[in-house]
């Protein structure tokens, strides 16, 4: 589609978006439109052609963008972060094995047809052993900040329900995916830790489900862990080794990202960039959300993503950047956190960063956010572009 053309179906599209979310998705609490939503995902994964009509509407709107991002070549450089496809929560291994094999259920809605409407999709967060997360309301929404918060609590169904899952579907898996494995919360032992991102990894790897990256998650800020526990200098050193250790040892060229929270210090970051540079980590995913106290119990933290987390996100990867620069360390930075327009992208790509991830933009911009965004960019450096030269003139 030529580009004048693409802009002016994206300018109808994020109306009718506005209209939708104005008059019906934000007259409802955020969890249940979230619930609709995932609904919405497994109904379309039973219609037969939904996955055709998303990969046809995607080359209709999406520009391409496609760039060298720690280790892959991808198509366009926004990519939908993890926590969207991440799957059911269950309580055993045995119960999320068992809807896979007996039930044959969809255990992990929007697996197909989000990677063919949106392009790159990071899957997860899984975690070695199923989760049920955490109970009651976990999803809220700030609409005046376009903020979105949760304290879902890393509900999944475990590595090996979801790796089963995948691998029966692996003739339609998208060309294009990362999984997000974390670590498990709660564990004191950092060999067990190890022991447990290392066998979910293995998990995707024996049954020959490769994705184009795997993300260690290192920042669960609603869990039972303190968000920064597993950031340290020794468990990070030994997480990410053991991790890429294992994909040498199968001589695969699969690459790793870490995520990594917001709100650290320089120093922090500064010795983050170091580890990772020496450990061989290709892409860091700064940031994942800001745990603030939840809507429902202030006593407990809720993560916090979109507008709020923005400045959190861009000072990180400002300390990021300064690091990476003096170090002279072969890693990209992918921005995750408040990139919800045009302007808010192009103040991440101002730094020097080539590709963000995004969540909340998907609730405040509709499913084809990602394609708006772009659309506004060039937008937006236009106007920046003719400002520039009526000042010089
Ligand atoms: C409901 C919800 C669930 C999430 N679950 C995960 C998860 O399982 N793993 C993860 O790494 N990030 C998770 N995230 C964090 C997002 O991937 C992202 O880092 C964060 O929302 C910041 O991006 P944003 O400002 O575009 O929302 C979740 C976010 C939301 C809103």
């Amino acid at each position: 589609m030529k580009p004048g053309l693409r802009a002016l179906l994206l300018r109808g599209i994020d109306s009718a978006c506005q209209s939708l979310n104005k008059h019906f998705i934000f007259r409802q609490p955020a969890q249940n439109a979230h619930d609709s939503a995932i609904n919405l995902l497994r109904l379309l994964e039973r219609l037969p052609f939904s996955a055709s009509c998303c990969k046809l509407l995607r080359h209709l709107v999406f520009p391409k963008t496609a760039i060298d991002l720690g280790g892959v070549r991808l198509s366009q450089r926004l990519i939908l972060a993890a926590g969207l496809v991440k799957g059911d929560g269950f309580g055993d291994e045995a119960d999320a094995l068992s809807a896979v094999t007996e039930e044959r259920r969809n255990i992990i809605p929007g697996w197909r047809v989000l990677p063919a409407l949106l392009g790159p999709v990071e899957f997860g967060s899984f975690t070695r052993h199923p989760r049920l997360g955490n109970p009651g309301i976990v999803i809220w929404r700030d609409a005046a900040a376009r903020s979105t918060q949760n304290r879902v609590g890393l509900r999944n169904p475990g590595a090996h329900a979801a790796a089963r899952f995948l691998a029966d579907r692996r003739g339609q898996l998208p060309t294009e995916f990362g999984i997000n494995i974390a670590v498990t919360p709660g564990l004191d032992d950092i060999n067990q830790q190890e022991r447990d991102v290392v066998e979910s990894i293995e998990f995707f790897l024996d049954s020959n489900v490769i994705p184009n990256w795997f993300t260690l998650n290192l920042s669960c800020p609603n869990t039972e862990d303190d968000p920064q526990g597993h950031q340290l200098e020794a468990e990070t050193r030994q997480l990410c080794g053991a991790i890429i250790a294992a994909l040498q040892a199968r001589s695969l060229t699969v690459p790793l990202w870490v995520k990594i929270s917001p709100s650290l210090t320089a120093e922090q970051y500064r010795l983050l960039v170091q580890i990772f540079g020496e450990v061989g980590v290709r892409a860091i995913v700064a940031t994942n959300t800001l745990a603030q106290p939840s809507p429902a119990d202030p006593s407990l933290p809720a993560g916090v993503g979109g507008g709020i987390l923005f400045d959190e996100t861009l000072t990180a990867v400002r300390h990021l950047r300064a690091a990476i620069q003096r170090t002279q360390t072969d890693i990209d930075i992918i921005a995750c956190g408040g990139i919800l327009d045009g302007a808010s992208f192009r103040q991440y790509l101002d730094l020097g960063i080539k590709a963000g991830q995004y969540w909340s933009a998907l609730v405040y911009r509709g499913p084809f956010a990602a394609a708006i965004i772009e659309n506004e960019l060039v937008q937006y450096d236009h106007e920046f572009e003719a400002v520039h030269r009526e000042s010089l003139a």
